[in-house]
């Protein structure tokens, strides 16, 4: 096997230590671990952290937090930290709050309003005398869609003034970091919320070739065999993530690498090799991340594969979910995997449009944005194979 540990390139990994990264973590830990180590203050400091897409946004965020919850569990300060993608699941403030509550309580909340549920986690945080450091990944994706049922206010409205909103009671929010894509964020707010959100801002760019040549080859170091990468496929991947439409994609770059890696074993070769890159390049062309294909689990897979059958039957743009499930519970008991409901079907669907290239609409049912279905079909076949550990086109009876 030419990747010796394929859970290293999976999209939910995240490595010890982020190449190219430090200094941001350390902004991170320069404007926090005072504050969240010494917890008198009280003061909550909103930090947004602004990069394009891949450039290691959510994993310097992330690794920061695993670094401070050590110090903090040494300094044995009763803290929380809440990590909320609001891509995921999220679909307006009211849910984001429900899910901060649920997340800090442990228990599922009765529905309130947004405004109920803030008073809920401060009122909860203080007589607990627990503290949250709270932090919202693609938040900018959540604030427009608010927008547009909520012009006025909004979450960073709520979350920049807890302070005005309780002023008799501690609120131990101790701080908030937004993570979202540079542009757009701030034109969508109104005026009062770009005034409270303050100036602390960490700003990433896309990765230069130089920079993704370092980082793959600490994450080829972790997960490949090491004979298997030559240099030179290493600068081409690099080369395509640098040019064109990727602009530093670091996820784009693992993603072409992992596919690479598993053309490669396909045939029988012990070397990835460029041309199983330029194959890697032409099949995936269309889109979704790769490396979040390959870390959905044999349901997910399944659901998607279904989607694929139905459309080819049906020979239409778009296939009604019901359809979908039909096809899904054939291949279910193909691959003797308990079928899931219908319901959870659905909702399992409506997830996955964030994630790879669907697209659902209510009335109509779900398409595939870009890619071919016989593409698409090669694609999930391929992290099927992952998952089962089997060819998928001989699955297992
Ligand atoms: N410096 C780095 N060292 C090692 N791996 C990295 C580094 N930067 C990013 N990665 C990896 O690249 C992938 C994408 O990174 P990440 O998810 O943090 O990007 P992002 O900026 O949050 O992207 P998006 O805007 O799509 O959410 C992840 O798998 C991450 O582990
Ligand atoms: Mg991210």
């Amino acid at each position: 096997m030419i990747i010796a540990i394929p859970e290293l390139m999976r999209a939910r990994y995240h490595p010890e230590t982020l190449p190219h990264r430090e200094p941001e973590i350390k902004k991170l830990d320069n404007i926090y671990r005072r504050n969240l180590l010494y917890p008198i203050g009280k003061c909550s400091h909103v930090t947004r952290v602004l990069g394009p897409v891949g450039s290691g946004k959510t994993c310097t965020v992330k690794t920061f937090t695993h670094r401070i919850k050590k110090d903090t569990e040494k300094h044995k300060v009763p803290l929380r930290i809440v990590y909320v993608n609001c891509k995921l699941g999220v679909k307006d403030r009211r849910s984001l709050y429900s899910r901060i509550l649920e997340a800090i309580t442990g228990k599922t909340p009765p529905s309130y309003s947004p405004g109920e549920y803030l008073d809920r986690i401060t009122k909860y945080l203080a007589e607990e005398d627990l503290y949250l450091f709270l932090v919202l990944d693609d938040v900018d994706y959540l604030i427009r869609r608010d927008k547009r049922s909520e012009p006025e206010g909004g979450l960073v409205y709520d979350l920049t003034r807890l302070g005005e909103y309780y002023p008799r009671r501690a609120v131990n929010i101790l701080g908030v970091v937004f993570i979202a894509q540079e542009q757009g964020f701030r034109d969508v707010l109104d005026q009062s919320e770009r005034s409270s959100l303050g100036f602390l801002v960490i700003r990433l760019k896309g990765y230069d070739k130089e920079e993704l040549l370092d980082i793959l080859r600490s994450r080829v170091y972790e997960a490949f065999n090491i004979t298997a990468v030559p240099g030179e496929v290493l600068e081409y991947v690099c080369d395509l993530t640098t040019h064109g439409d990727y602009k530093g994609d670091c996820r784009y770059a693992l993603g072409l690498l992992h596919t690479g890696g598993l053309i490669a074993d396909e045939s029988m070769s012990d070397q990835v090799q460029v041309d199983h890159i330029r194959k890697a390049v032409s099949e995936t062309c269309w889109g979704p991340s790769m490396e979040e294909l390959y870390s959905l689990d044999m349901q997910q897979l399944l659901i998607l594969l279904a989607i694929v059958q139905a459309l080819r039957v049906k020979a239409r743009a778009y296939v009604m979910i019901r359809s979908v499930y039909d096809f899904y519970t054939m291949l279910s008991s193909t691959y003797d995997v308990e079928p899931l409901s219908y319901t959870r079907v659905k909702h399992l669907i409506k997830e996955l449009e964030h994630l790879v290239g669907i697209d659902y609409v209510p009335g109509k049912g779900v398409r595939l944005m870009d890619a071919s279905l016989d593409d698409f079909e090669r694609v999930i076949e391929r992290a099927l194979q992952q998952v089962t550990g089997t060819n998928s086109c001989n699955p297992p009876l």
